[in-house]
């Protein structure tokens, strides 16, 4: 069987010049949900922007085991969706129905399908009554629900997550944790909350300057005061 995702002796450089990712090498099964942690600055956001093609590096990324480059990058969408840091860049339609059917009407999905995974995406995450609502009256936590709605409804097999617990309220966050936690896919998280990425995830990579530093259990990983002082990092 593929693993989910396969990155190999992977690094990127922005045009700037820093280097931002060096030699990555990872492989995250099916089913399995990963955090990412590391300092502010540590390569996490780039690793999560490098598996979903929209930068490309040296080295190989294999999303459930197809090659990313131009020729596969619309089939690798549909596999993997993501969350972006900020859910106001995925949130730009007038209302959030729309939103959460751009997606999987671009995909040309049969009509059944399509409302079958907008129905499934907005019960998931708790706003089908707030269907018609406009984006931008949204508060953080419903914008944040709203956003994994978009990704949601095209069904990816694979989601990633930037930092989808910044500006949450504790309550908030909670309601975050048990949505990833009804979650089937294969889920990798961002994430500078140690105590958030014990809640939704069985395995946690440290990365620091742009290299995996620790990889392993969560509990093992996470409770290692050492390991987290010497990275900038505090245990949960
Ligand atoms: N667009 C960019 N241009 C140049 N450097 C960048 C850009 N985005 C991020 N970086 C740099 O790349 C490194 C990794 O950043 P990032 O992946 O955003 O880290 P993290 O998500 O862990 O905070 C940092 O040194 C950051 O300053
Ligand atoms: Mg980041």
């Amino acid at each position: 069987m593929n693993q989910a995702i396969e990155i190999s002796n992977y690094s990127y450089v922005y045009p700037d010049g820093t280097m931002a990712l060096d030699s990555i090498n990872l492989t995250i099964q099916h089913g399995e949900r990963v955090s990412l942690i590391g300092p502010n600055g540590a390569g996490k956001s780039t690793l999560l922007l490098a598996m979903a093609g929209f930068i490309r590096g040296k080295g190989t990324v294999l999303i459930d085991g197809m090659e990313l480059c131009s020729r596969t990058l619309k089939q690798i969408r549909a596999k993997l969706g993501c969350c972006l840091e900020n859910p106001d860049d995925q949130l730009f339609m007038p209302t959030l129905f729309e939103d959460v059917i751009f997606g999987p009407l671009n995909m040309n999905l049969p009509p059944q399908q399509v409302k079958d995974n907008v129905d499934r995406a907005f019960e998931t995450v708790g706003l089908t009554a707030l269907a018609e609502k406009a984006p931008h009256h949204l508060s953080a936590g419903q914008k944040r629900a709203a956003a994994i709605a978009t990704v949601l409804s095209m069904a990816p097999q694979i989601i990633t997550f930037d930092e989808p617990d910044g500006s949450l309220d504790p309550r908030n966050r909670k309601r975050l944790e048990e949505v990833l936690g009804r979650l089937p896919q294969t889920l990798i998280i961002a994430t500078c909350n140690m105590r958030f990425a014990a809640a939704v995830s069985s395995r946690v990579i440290v990365v620091d300057h742009g290299r995996i530093v620790a990889d392993g259990p969560a509990k093992s990983i996470l409770y290692d005061k050492d390991l987290m002082e010497a990275h900038g990092l505090e245990i949960p």
